[in-house]
């Protein structure tokens, strides 16, 4: 593996922001803040998110996933406080987060966008995505209220999170009335969960040229084999996590498996190998955005980026994946 990436810059679909194909996702650092997630990840110290934040630049990633759900604010200031860290500015990354629409409508939208900024501090919010389709107005209002904010200048660009094909394409019609394309539609996408080739979002995305943003795209950490090798492991997860990670061990292993022998030519791990198949196999449509709790990891989606799988590799991927029920 060489230190340099393989791959070229993507855009947010049609717009001119430039990012490549992996970011990182910031919902690890959500631990310590409020609200809903509070309490589902441990806490990172700030030197230590620092040094996670670090780790991802060095190895050349260049944006960031976060959103008000992560901690209310928890993530978000702690990745600009780890950003600045690493001595960046505004405009020397981009950064995403999301408007949490829960029990919530529209217009909560220009009332909340002040505390995006001020927890981001300083860093402007490039891509803003709506995080569920479940607020209590109808999507076209929340649609208005984006562009609204890109008229104001508080931020660049629109997407929408776990929305279905129909709804992204409604959001997109709204957004053109207004001049606007629809960036983004960020959802779950993995070797093991590959639902949006089936259900009409992927086929969709590609139609409209909307970016997909995979999450979960080492299945919490199963695709990496650590939890193959070392069950134990387990343990020390909740038990929202352990129970799925548990059932996956089984029907993923032969994959696991394949994924360890491709990456011996390329010298990278599981994780790596799972990372660049997601990246590539779609050509530019698919990016994503693993989250990391240690450096290591940080480093290792970063050095995902710098080999580039062959076109064989990736069909036999897609074949041991298709198969497992
Ligand atoms: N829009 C949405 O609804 C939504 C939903 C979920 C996630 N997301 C976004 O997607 C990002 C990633 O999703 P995710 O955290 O659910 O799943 P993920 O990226 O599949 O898994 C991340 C976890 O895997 C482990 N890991 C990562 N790299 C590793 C490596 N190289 N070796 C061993 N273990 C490794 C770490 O867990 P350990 O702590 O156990 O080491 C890490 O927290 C989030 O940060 C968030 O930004 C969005």
């Amino acid at each position: 593996m060489t230190t340099q990436l393989q791959f070229s810059l993507r855009t947010f679909g049609k717009t001119n922001l430039q990012i490549t194909p992996i970011g990182l996702g910031m919902m690890e650092f959500s631990g310590g803040g409020k609200g809903l997630l509070r309490n589902a990840f441990p806490v990172i110290p700030q030197e230590e998110k620092n040094a996670i934040v670090k780790a991802a630049l060095e190895g050349g990633i260049n944006w960031f996933d976060t959103a008000e759900l992560y901690g209310a604010g928890m993530s978000e200031a702690s990745t600009a406080a780890a950003l600045k860290a690493s001595g960046k500015c505004n405009g020397d990354v981009l950064v995403a987060t999301k408007w949490w629409p829960l029990f919530r409508t529209a217009r909560n939208i220009p009332i909340t966008i002040q505390d995006r900024l001020r927890f981001l501090d300083g860093f402007s919010i490039d891509l803003y995505m709506v995080h569920q389709p479940l607020g209590l107005s109808a999507h076209d209002k929340e649609m208005m209220a984006m562009a609204d904010l890109v008229e104001a200048g508080k931020i660049r660009s629109v997407g929408v999170s776990n929305f279905s094909a129909k709804q992204m394409r409604q959001a997109h019609e709204t957004l053109q009335k207004r001049g606007l394309p629809l960036a983004v539609n960020q959802v779950k996408y993995s070797l093991l969960d590959r639902a949006i080739e089936r259900n009409g979002i992927l086929a969709t995305a590609k139609e409209l040229g909307v970016t997909i943003i995979a999450y979960t795209s080492l299945e919490s950490g199963l695709l990496t084999g650590k939890y193959h090798k070392n069950p134990e492991l387990l343990e020390k997860k909740s038990s929202f996590y352990r129970t799925r990670l548990k059932q996956g061990i089984e029907k993923s292993r032969s994959l696991v498996a394949e994924l360890e022998a491709i990456g011996i030519k390329y010298n990278a791990t599981a994780a790596q190998v799972a990372l660049n198949w997601v990246v590539s196999f779609h050509g530019e449509t698919i990016v994503t955005i693993p989250g990391a709790t240690k450096v290591r990891q940080a480093e290792e989606s970063a050095g995902a980026m710098h080999f580039r799988l062959s076109a064989e590799e990736l069909a036999r991927l897609d074949e041991l994946s298709r198969a497992i029920r």
